[in-house]
């Protein structure tokens, strides 16, 4: 298959036609995250499977519609329900919704997920603005033939996940007195949960959080110059640092227990953005 500039064209004139405005910010938002998603005001919902050359979502937690519409002020295009790669897309195929993003006209986006609390000193339930990744396994979304009309075959991805908007949201975090950490996401490609030994490799690596997702989002951004903001919520400590197993249930237990505050808190940062 051959992904041409086109090829994302058919999806995001769809979606325009439907929705009726220019989107300003896009939103993938994972697991637990979905109280800001019920948030959006006037909104249009349009489930994936209704879209031209759009992927189909699998995991049954995952809603796997398009919920545009506003809410702090902002005009938005949200993903309720994401993609991974352990549902068996290829990498290449997760570039579908940040280039829909990208040509719906959206100056911004923003992702969340819930991944393992790998640095010692972070609790379920923390917020962590990511400052960087690390994607060692598996391939690049933008391998294969490069489409130039969203960027060029080698790109810079010193700043992906962009410093100002992070300090934005530091900003926004003092505001309101939450506490939050700022670090390095580790991907994993899943869907097994990592060995206890696996995740004191990523600490000894740098990574402060794991997770299965974000990073081909962030990635396809970086290529196409969409300025990036991204958030883990801790949901639980990573294996090997509690004696307590680990099921998708606890993960989206704790998403739901703080998914009040981190809506409130996201809807200050969408309000902050300019
Ligand atoms: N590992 C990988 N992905 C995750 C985890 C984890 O511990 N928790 C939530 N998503």
């Amino acid at each position: 298959m051959e992904y041409t500039y086109d090829y994302f064209r058919l999806s995001a004139d769809y979606v325009r036609r439907r929705i009726g405005f220019d989107p300003e910010i896009g939103l993938i938002l994972g697991s637990g995250c979905g109280p800001l998603a019920k948030q959006i005001e006037n909104s249009v919902e349009i489930p994936y499977a209704e879209i031209p050359n759009f992927l189909r979502s699998t995991v049954p937690t995952h809603a796997g519609k398009l919920i545009c519409g506003t809410v702090a002020g902002k005009k938005v295009v949200c993903m309720s329900g994401r993609f991974h790669s352990y549902e068996g897309y290829d990498f290449e195929q997760l570039t579908a919704p940040v280039r829909l993003f990208k040509c719906l006209g959206c100056r911004a986006v923003i992702l969340t997920n819930a991944a393992g609390g790998v640095n010692e000193s972070y609790k379920p339930g923390d917020i962590m603005i990511i400052s960087d990744q690390i994607k060692l396994m598996g391939a690049s979304p933008l391998r294969g033939k490069n489409v130039e009309e969203f960027g060029p075959r080698f790109f810079d991805v010193q700043k992906m996940y962009t410093p100002e908007l992070r300090e934005l949201a530091k900003q926004c975090a003092a505001d309101s007195g939450l506490t939050v950490h700022e670090g390095v996401y580790f991907f994993m490609p899943g869907p097994q949960f990592e060995t206890p030994a696996e995740i004191r490799a990523i600490r000894a690596l740098g990574g402060d959080a794991v997770g299965m997702s974000t990073v081909t989002e962030a990635l396809t951004a970086a290529h196409c110059g969409l300025p990036c903001l991204g958030f883990s919520v801790i949901a639980n400590l990573a294996a090997g640092m509690s004696d307590r197993p680990l099921t998708d249930e606890e993960v989206n237990e704790v998403g739901v227990m703080v998914a009040d505050q981190f809506s409130t808190y996201l809807k200050k940062v969408l309000e902050a953005m300019e």
